[in-house]
């Protein structure tokens, strides 16, 4: 009987994961990554790979081919990555996108773990309950499709999606009627004018609009001192969303917590261990800081 060969667990290889988009050189994914596989020593490798534009499949492919575990997708990739994935989660089947892949024996699995991110942000970190509440969505792009699922499964009691095109309002009120009816949500919006002149408990300005500063028509009596203004872009400085909402006197947030909080579930989804967001929302929050 030969003697069992002791193992060195930090000699085995990492699992390799890596983020994906183009541009990518700016991604923050790799040094959250890090952070969570510290402090929960999971044994990983997590790295950012620039696709072509014309090359993401290949790309995938060759990762995948490689050995590697799983990826983050993002910009412009999310709508690939859903219809490369053999399975998909209902979240990601109702976003239509895809932002977290894992390779296992079944084939390629995709999942979004944005929405949760944006509803976990607000309720765990910003400390404000969907349950009961009135919410107003600005967009109707892949942004704002993606949170609608997660944010009805947190019971809240009217959802109003407007968008500055209102027939991409209307269509995602039809794609989530049923959802929201089961849920008990009352689902309404469309143009700018179906925006209720007071207050919301949460806005959300998932909009492409801050990254070009410009600001989504929507009507000041919206806004409140009870009112959390959430913009899912984030930067050195706020916003110009969120510095309009803080002149109406609202709370205002950007999307750094919603970062974190999805690449934290990308990371459950993954290893099946659970990181904590806090000091790694707080190290990226002070970085930040250090830029502005
Ligand atoms: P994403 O995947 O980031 O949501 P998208 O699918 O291109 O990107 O959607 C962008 C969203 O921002 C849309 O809701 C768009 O409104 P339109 O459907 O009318 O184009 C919205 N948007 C972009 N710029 C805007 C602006 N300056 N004011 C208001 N809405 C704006």
């Amino acid at each position: 009987m030969s003697a069992a060969t002791p193992v060195d667990e930090t000699a085995l290889a990492a699992d390799r994961y890596a983020v994906i988009g183009n541009p990518i050189a700016h991604s923050k994914s790799p040094l959250i990554h890090a952070q969570f596989a510290r402090q929960t020593g999971e044994h990983i490798d997590y790295g950012r790979l620039l696709a072509p534009l014309d090359g993401f499949v290949a790309e995938v492919n060759a990762f995948r081919a490689a050995g590697g575990r799983g990826m983050n997708v993002t910009v412009p990739f999310k709508l690939e990555a859903h219809a490369l994935a053999h399975r998909l989660s209902p979240r990601a089947a109702a976003a239509g996108a895809v932002n977290t892949l894992r390779f296992d024996a079944e084939g390629i699995f995709g999942d979004n773990t944005d929405g949760f991110g944006l509803v976990r942000d607000i309720e765990s970190n910003l400390g404000v309950a969907l349950k009961g509440a009135r919410v107003l969505l600005l967009g109707a792009g892949g942004a704002a499709r993606g949170v609608v699922l997660p944010m009805l499964e947190r019971g809240p009691r009217e959802i109003t999606i407007v968008n500055r095109t209102a027939a991409k309002a209307h269509d995602l009120i039809g794609q989530f009627a049923a959802a929201a009816a089961e849920a008990g949500c009352l689902l309404n919006g469309g143009g700018p004018h179906a925006i209720d002149p007071s207050p919301y408990d949460v806005i959300v300005n998932a909009t492409a609009g801050s990254l070009d500063a410009t600001l989504p028509e929507c009507d000041e009596r919206a806004f409140g001192t009870g009112t959390l203004a959430y913009d899912m872009m984030y930067g050195a400085q706020p916003t110009v969303f969120m510095r309009h909402a803080q002149s109406l006197g609202a709370r205002a947030a950007d999307g750094l917590g919603m970062l974190v909080e999805q690449a934290a579930e990308s990371f459950y989804v993954w290893r099946g261990v659970r990181p904590d967001s806090a000091p790694v929302l707080a190290a990226l929050r002070a970085q930040l800081a250090a830029q502005g």
